[in-house]
Parts: C-alpha cells; sequence; structure tokens
C-alpha cells in the first residue's frame, strides 16, 4: 500500500490521541503469537465485551482465527522492551517473539506475562471487516489487575511515563 501525506497527517492526528501499549496474545494447541495493539478498547458491560483491530493477514489475525481466543496484556512502564518485541522490531526473535520472556496460560490458554499492570481474557464474540484490519468483538471470560505496576504510554509516536500520576 502505497503511503500518501494523507496517511501521514491521518497518523499524525491519532497520534495526539494517549493510549496505554497492550500485547494481545492468541492460541491454538501449542502453537502461540502475539502482537504489539494500543487499537483496544471497552465496548460493553453485559455481556462483558472488550474489542481490539488486528490488521489482516498477520500471524496474530491467522491465530485469533484458528484458536477463537485472545488475551490482552496491559503492559507496565518498565515492558518497552516487550512491546518492541511483539512488534516485530527484534529481527531475530521473529521466530519465536517469546523467547527470554516469562508468561503463563489465562483460562483460554493464551499467554499472559509476568509483570504486567492487568490483563484480559476473551473468547471471540464476533469478527467485523475494518478496512485494512479487522476488528475483534471479545466476551470476558477472566481478567486480573496489579496495582503496584504503573503504565506504560503510547503518545506521538514514543513510549512515555506518567510521572505527575506517580507524584500524585
Ligand atoms: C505501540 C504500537 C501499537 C500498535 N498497535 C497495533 C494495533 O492496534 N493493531 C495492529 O494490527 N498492529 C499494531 N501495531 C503493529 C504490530 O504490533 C506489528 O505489525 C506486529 O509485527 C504484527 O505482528 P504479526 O504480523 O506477527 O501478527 C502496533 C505497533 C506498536 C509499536
Amino acid at each position: 500500500m502505497q503511503t500518501t501525506t494523507e496517511h501521514i497527517q491521518f497518523r499524525k492526528v491519532m497520534g495526539r490521541f494517549i493510549t496505554g501499549v497492550t500485547v494481545v496474545t492468541a492460541r491454538a494447541g501449542d502453537e502461540v503469537h502475539g502482537m504489539t495493539c494500543n487499537a483496544f478498547c471497552s465496548i460493553s458491560i453485559t455481556p462483558l465485551t472488550v474489542m481490539v483491530s488486528i490488521a489482516k493477514n498477520t500471524r496474530s489475525e491467522r491465530l485469533i482465527e484458528k484458536g477463537g481466543v485472545f488475551a490482552v496484556n496491559i503492559l507496565s512502564e518498565t515492558q518497552s522492551y516487550l512491546a518492541d518485541r511483539f512488534a516485530g522490531r527484534h529481527k531475530d526473535k521473529e521466530g519465536n517473539r517469546f523467547e527470554g520472556f516469562e508468561w503463563e496460560p489465562a483460562v483460554t490458554g493464551a499467554p499472559i506475562f509476568t509483570g504486567i499492570q492487568a490483563y484480559v481474557d476473551c473468547k471471540v464474540m464476533k469478527a467485523y471487516d475494518g478496512g485494512t484490519h479487522t476488528l475483534y468483538l471479545g466476551k470476558v471470560v477472566a481478567s486480573h489487575l496489579d496495582d503496584s505496576q504503573h503504565p506504560l504510554v503510547f503518545y506521538k509516536s514514543r513510549y512515555v511515563g506518567l510521572d505527575s500520576y506517580k507524584a500524585s
């Protein structure tokens, strides 16, 4: 796909919307994979529902389709290295992005990393066509949070801390 000035402007505008950083993990049998994802939001309370937007024709999309489950790992401020790994930035680790990271399976079997702030573990309820991406609605079957962790934040295409929050 050709990058136009319109695309660049869109990315810059969306970069002004501060988000957290997650790694969406998936599992089918013994196969696990994951991708860094900030297109994540809460959708509904009854049933408990979240949404993630996953680029089409990626390993992550294929594994979510195959296994029908995903978990959203909400990263803590010390985990930008993990975010880079799962965005494919460590080329030598693309065979196994999990190498060197501790994780455990959630109820669905999707990987949950040690040291994260929180997670939701989901079964896919519905998938929608979102242009270049597929929008997955996940029914939350388990969740957990660790109040001792602080968030990893993404702003203007960079990871930043939340110093003012920590000071309060
Ligand atoms: C901070 C950050 C946020 C990202 N958010 C998304 C996202 O919401 N959806 C998406 O499809 N890719 C997103 N990406 C890009 C994917 O992490 C990247 O393309 C990854 O390599 C896809 O993995 P896969 O092709 O092996 O499944 C993001 C990358 C970064 C660094």
